[in-house]
């Protein structure tokens, strides 16, 4: 809803105040600001305007749900097309209109912001401003990029937009996005006072003698500037990120421009966007998937909300530290097992060097030295016996893993959650170890655990919904982002990576060169290339995965796979990866080059195979297996699938996660190309019958 209030002394308030937890902007929004626009610009006793809201945020950006339901360019059009009218007018009207920024104002928001003469921000530390349109695959299209730029200059704005980046007021005011921050009880005072003041108000890109901040795109350093941030762009997203490159483009040939025609270019490129299957794959995942997972939908709930204070972490290895440290971050006390009290203290002082320099980086919440006094190391288990959840990290040894948590078990009062941090044992096999099985779970973190928001968790035939629960209100408040599966070998994300990681290696042993397998995986949007991944795993280890993955020895997965055998000659030739100087490359420092050995180990002469097929079988090898794992009811929500592999490993966010790309090329499409793939690779690419269901009656994973 958008009322108007009188504030006195013919200044009108414009309030937004919608259904929702939050003011977005939609259709029906944009058009009934448009009529409330023409009617204040046209009644002689309004003498000023201020836009705020009676929300806790100003306006958090357009409506995503309305964009998702976006089929085609002039769909988008539409829906801005008020918009954008109505702000043109509202700062060239001739009425002094100010923005009182109540709270946060980002994408829409802001840029209804940029439209107005000024822009007074509350003094409200959690209110963020900015455009992060680009994280969603999208880019501004409410003038945005035109006016950001005439008001802050190419150099300052285009950073802003190309990382989405949400600034804090202060931050803000001094990037010169905002001119002033008040008391929040002062807000509308101040915004009217400076309403009352101003003659004549006009936007700088509007009078004759405007010249953009900085320089001209046109001018040498504008062109300088323009080159180095093409380079820049295409080493980030090897021409991945159509959203960047479009910003970059109508940032370039906006701002020659005047803003009118500046402003037709950034619709023409965000109406494009805004119908593109990108746009959407990110969207579903990375804004809609997450803020699922986040408010815990998956959660069972009929058990009360509980707020564990204290956790055991046993191993202090890589991981068991990590989420020492992020537990102890939250404010919960942590005891910390290790086999000794040296290596448990050891531990703890490993900790103690990745909080300072969080501190030095200014992530950590807290004090270094609050923070880790919260941990406490230790070799008893006796000290473990107030622990409201417990989570292990030991070595990935079943036998091991087992007389832990039976310990652990022993220690601890009975119904206390249980997890382990394993990467691939079945939950089922560890807990059998227990006197009540149906307290365990798997808590599967990422490394680095304090950056990774990922946690995949793996709910066991046993699990009770009580102990799920629980250990989910331990990662809510841990803030990670939790993505639930059923229990299996490797779960859903070891499952799956490790198609990633052993289709690498079977297509070095078919002679294509270590240098075209990373190239076309990184040019398909990876984060880091197979072959660069493995030399990081390194080989003893990878030896181990592909073992312990192996299973039955049927899994439709290996089927003419030869991972297993040429990771284990590169073994036998002693290579072992980056740490060593001697992976699949060779490295000197942070150089590397092939290894000239590498076709006389594996026995292979050089592949003709093109960059397309190489880069087909990274993809669909990664597919066919998630499918796979649907098939199984380890997964039960492609969305969940689509999530774990984004953030788990970083497949192409692009492309929405291995579930979406299998919509993007079409279910009948993609069984065509896996029967393909399947006759001159193995059968490893046959397409699973659900696939070929699909491909049969048209269907796609998600619908929208
Ligand atoms: P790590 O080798 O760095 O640390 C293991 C720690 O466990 C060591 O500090 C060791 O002293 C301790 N430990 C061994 N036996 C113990 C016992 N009986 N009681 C108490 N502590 C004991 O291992 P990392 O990398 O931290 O892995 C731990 C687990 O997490 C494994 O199951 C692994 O598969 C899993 N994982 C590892 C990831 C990684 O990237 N490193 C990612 C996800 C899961």
């Amino acid at each position: 809803m958008i009322t108007r209030k009188n504030l006195g002394d013919g200044v009108v308030l414009v309030l937004f105040s919608g259904d929702g937890p939050v003011n977005t902007l939609g259709r029906a929004d944009n058009e009934r600001f448009a009529a409330l626009i023409d009617e204040l610009l046209a009644e002689p006793s309004v003498k000023g305007i201020v836009l705020s809201s009676d929300k806790r945020d100003f306006l958090a950006g357009g409506d995503l749900d309305e964009l998702r339901a976006v089929q085609t360019p002039a769909d988008a059009i539409a829906i801005v097309t008020p918009f954008l009218k109505a702000i043109r007018k509202l700062e060239t009207g001739g009425k002094p209109v100010v923005a009182a920024l109540n709270g946060t104002a980002l994408g829409g928001g802001f840029e209804l912001a940029l439209a107005c003469h000024r822009r007074i921000a509350a003094d409200q530390p959690s209110a963020r401003f900015g455009l992060p349109e680009v994280t969603l695959g999208l880019m501004p299209g409410g003038g945005g990029t035109q006016r950001l730029p005439r008001l802050i200059g190419l150099a300052a704005a285009t950073p802003l937009l190309l990382e989405g980046k949400r600034l804090k007021p202060a931050d803000a005011l001094a990037a010169g996005l905002i001119d002033a921050i008040v008391q929040p009880e002062r807000l509308l005072d101040e915004a009217k006072a400076w309403v009352l003041a101003s003659s004549n108000p006009a936007q700088l890109w509007d009078m004759k003698s405007f010249r953009l901040p900085g320089f001209a795109p046109q001018s040498p350093e504008g062109r300088q500037f323009f080159l180095a941030s093409w380079a820049r762009l295409h080493k980030r997203s090897a021409g991945c990120d159509l959203a960047s490159e479009a910003i970059l483009q109508v940032l370039h040939h906006g701002t020659e421009r005047s803003i009118d025609a500046g402003i037709a270019i950034e619709t023409r490129h965000f109406a494009r966007l805004a119908a593109s299957f990108d746009a959407k794959a990110k969207i579903r995942t990375l804004f809609v998937g997450t803020a699922n997972a986040r408010a815990m939908k998956m959660r069972p709930k009929n058990v009360p909300v509980s707020k564990p204070a204290r956790v055991a972490v046993i191993g202090g290895g890589v991981m068991g530290r990590g989420i020492a440290y992020v537990s102890a971050m939250a404010g919960m006390e942590v005891n910390l097992v290790d086999i000794s009290a040296d290596i448990a203290a050891k531990a703890k002082d490993a900790i103690t060097r990745i909080a300072e320099r969080d501190h030095e980086r200014g992530h950590l919440r807290g004090t270094v030295a609050d923070v880790v006094g919260r941990i406490y190391p230790t070799m008893s288990y006796a000290d473990i016996g107030q622990s409201d959840i417990v989570v292990e990290a030991v070595f990935e040894r079943p036998d091991l893993k087992r007389d832990v948590l039976a310990k652990a078990a022993a220690a601890i009062r009975p119904g206390t959650p249980i997890a382990s941090n394993t990467s691939s044992i079945p939950i089922t096999n560890l807990a059998s170890a227990l006197p009540d099985p149906s307290c365990i779970l798997g808590l599967h973190f990422f490394s680095p655990v304090e950056r990774m928001q990922l946690v995949e968790v793996i709910r066991a035939g046993a699990t009770s919904d009580e102990i799920l629960a629980r250990a989910l209100d331990f990662l809510k408040r841990i803030d990670k982002t939790p993505v639930v599966v059923n229990d299996g070998l490797g779960f859903f994300t070891s499952r799956v990576v490790t198609t990633y990681s052993s289709e690498a290696m079977n297509l070095l042993a078919d002679g294509v060169t270590p240098q075209l397998i990373d190239n076309a995986a990184v040019n398909a949007g990876f984060a880091m290339g197979p072959i660069s991944l493995c030399d990081l795993v390194t080989m003893p280890l990878l030896k181990d995965i592909f073992a312990s993955m192996r299973g039955n020895g049927r899994r439709a997965a290996d089927r003419g796979s030869v991972a297993r055998e040429t990771v284990a000659k590169l073994a036998a030739d002693e290579r072992v990866g980056k740490a060593k100087g001697n992976g699949i490359y060779t490295y000197n420092g942070e150089t590397r080059e092939p290894w000239d050995g590498l076709s006389a180990c594996l026995g292979t002469k050089p592949s003709s195979l093109d960059e397309a097929t190489v880069r087909d079988r990274l993809l669909f090898t990664q597919s066919l297996e998630a499918i796979r794992t649907l098939e199984d009811g380890v997964v039960t929500r492609p969305i969940d699938g689509d999530l774990a592999s984004v953030l788990g490993w970083g497949f192409p966010a692009h492309l929405g996660g291995v579930f979406s790309f299998v919509d993007r090329v079409g279910a009948s499409a993609f069984a065509h190309r896996a029967h393909e793939l399947a006759d001159l690779f193995g059968g490893r690419y046959e397409p699973p019958a659900m696939l070929l269901e699909m491909a049969r009656d048209n269907r796609k994973f998600h619908d929208v």
